[in-house]
Formats: structure tokens, C-alpha cells, sequence
């Protein structure tokens, strides 16, 4: 596997494949790389005929207080992991080759309605610097398929609607949450965690698994949330949100709405923030 630093080797790399008329798939992501990485990797693979991932950490998706100092870098142990996948290509660019006239003077991209919600309530600017940053690396890759994961669902609704919206020539796929046995989703947070908290961790899960047993019964959906973030709070943790919402749209659901359903948990534990969801099919 070859890795890239500079905007020219990526698109040589990538023009001497479009020559050979082959198709790119790409898997964006922070590093840090775990099997839930891979699994994205693994599905690109299976669909296109060179695969090519991104390790950045990117700076305008972090709020001011939140963990862009501390957020694991190990380029190292990323190049294996890929490299274990098969990838084609890592493109690891620095923040210049990025923003080029630095991350604070960017031209940002703002996706609304569905960003004002949730995450998006929650640490303000965020998905600005992820739509910005996803739609940088699609016009310098120019993939055909791009792989997320469904773990941060509420990105994935984002770049759908980018990408729609912008008219960006590639296919978004969705891929399924990887889990850890006790049901924690992998997470490159999750090493913030103490042994204690992460023994604690899979209530997240847990509880997601009750409210869906607890609509099926039949209880309203605002009842759910109430019963959700009080068993949290209960075991320790802060909620942001334990909500039940569209999963279409993130709205909340309407009287007696059913179909389409997912829940949603953002938590912190300690100093750690953690999320997670469950589609309900
Ligand atoms: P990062 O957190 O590194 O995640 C990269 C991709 O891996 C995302 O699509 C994410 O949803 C997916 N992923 C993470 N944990 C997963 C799990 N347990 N199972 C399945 N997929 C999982 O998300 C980002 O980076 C950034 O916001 C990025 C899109 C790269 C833009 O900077």
C-alpha cells in the first residue's frame, strides 16, 4: 500500500487508475483505526476496483474545548491495518495541504435542518467542519463510492444530504455498527476510558435495546426518553440526549409514528463523550 502526503501524488495515483478505467472507492477517516474502520474498508473493497482511505485529523470539526490536542495519532498502526485490508492507496495530508489558507480563513460548508439537532445542538460548528472537510476529500480523491458508518448516524444523514444537495458525483454507503462483545460500538474514544467507566460503557447499548423493546410494547416514544436518560444518569453517566427520532430526517416522530423509527444516546462518561444508536427496522 502506498501513502500520500500531497494533493499531486493522490490524483496521479488516482488518474493512473481512472486511465486503466477502474473505479475508487474511499473510506474517510480520523486514524486511529479499529476494526470498525476496517470493516468499512472491507465493504469498499468489495465494491470497487481500488480502494483509497484518509487519515486526518481534521481541526474544524472540534469545538474549542473539546479533543483535538489529545485525539490519538498512530499513522504507524494505521498504514498496517489498512495495509491488512488491502487498500490501494493512504492519503495522510497535513493541514495546510487541507486549508490552505489555514483551518480558522476556510471556506466553510453549512448543511441546515438536519444539522440543528443533536450532535449538531450539541457542539455547534461541528458538522460545518465535517461536510467542509468530506467535500474537500471528495474533489481531491473524486471517488465513485464513499463508505460511513452508521455508528455516527447523524454524519451520515449530513454528507447524504451534501451530497445531494451539491450534486457531488459520488454514491454515499451506509455501513452497520461494529460492536465490541458486551455491545460497546468501537470507538477511538473508547481508550479514553477508564477500567471502571469501560465496564460501565455497554448501558449505552443496553439502553438503546430497552427503549426499542419498550416501543414495541407499546409505550410512547416521550416516555421512552424520560425512562432512558434517568437509568443513565442513575449509573453515572451525564446525557446529552436519549431521544427517539425519524431516522429519515432526525425530526421527532409524530403521534402514534412507528415506522422508521431510531433511537439515539450521547453520553459522557467522565471526560469521555461517547454516542451510539439503533435503527429500528
Ligand atoms: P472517524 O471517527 O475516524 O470515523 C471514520 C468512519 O468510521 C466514519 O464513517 C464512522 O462512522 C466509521 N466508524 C467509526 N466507528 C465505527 C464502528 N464502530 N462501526 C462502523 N463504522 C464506524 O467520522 C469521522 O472519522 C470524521 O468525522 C470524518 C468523516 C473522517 C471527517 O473528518
Amino acid at each position: 500500500m502506498q501513502t500520500v502526503q500531497d494533493a499531486a501524488a493522490l490524483r496521479a495515483a488516482v488518474r493512473g487508475w481512472r486511465a486503466k478505467g477502474q473505479t475508487v472507492g474511499f473510506v474517510p477517516t480520523m486514524g486511529n483505526l479499529h476494526a470498525g474502520h476496517q470493516s468499512l474498508i472491507k465493504l469498499a473493497r468489495a465494491r470497487t476496483e481500488r480502494v483509497v482511505a484518509s487519515v486526518f485529523v481534521n481541526p474544524t470539526q472540534f469545538g474549542p474545548n473539546e479533543d483535538f490536542e489529545r485525539y490519538p495519532r498512530t499513522l504507524l498502526q494505521d498504514q498496517a491495518a489498512l495495509a491488512d485490508e488491502d487498500c490501494d492507496l493512504l492519503f495522510a495530508p497535513d493541514v495546510a495541504t487541507i486549508y490552505p489558507f489555514g483551518a480558522e480563513h476556510s471556506v466553510s460548508l453549512h448543511v441546515p435542518q438536519v444539522t440543528d439537532t443533536l450532535e449538531g445542538a450539541h457542539r455547534p460548528g461541528h458538522f460545518d467542519g465535517v461536510a467542509t472537510v468530506v467535500c474537500k476529500l471528495f474533489n481531491l480523491v473524486q471517488p465513485d463510492l464513499a463508505v460511513f458508518g452508521q455508528k455516527d448516524f447523524q454524519q451520515l444523514k449530513v454528507i447524504e444530504r451534501m451530497v445531494r444537495d451539491l450534486s457531488l458525483p459520488v454514491k454515499v454507503m451506509a455501513a452497520p455498527t461494529l460492536r465490541a462483545d458486551d455491545g460497546l460500538a468501537l470507538s477511538s474514544r473508547n481508550q479514553y476510558l477508564t477500567a471502571a467507566e469501560r465496564a460501565r460503557a455497554p448501558l449505552i447499548h443496553d439502553t438503546l435495546l430497552k427503549m426499542r423493546e419498550l416501543l414495541e410494547q407499546g409505550h410512547p416514544w416521550q416516555a421512552l426518553e424520560q425512562t432512558a436518560a434517568a437509568r443513565l444518569t442513575r449509573a453515572g453517566f451525564v446525557p446529552d440526549y436519549a431521544v427517539i427520532r425519524r431516522a429519515e430526517d432526525l425530526a421527532e416522530p409524530a403521534e402514534g409514528e412507528r415506522d422508521g423509527l431510531i433511537a439515539l444516546i450521547a453520553a459522557r462518561l467522565g471526560s469521555t463523550r461517547l454516542i451510539d444508536n439503533l435503527p429500528f427496522d
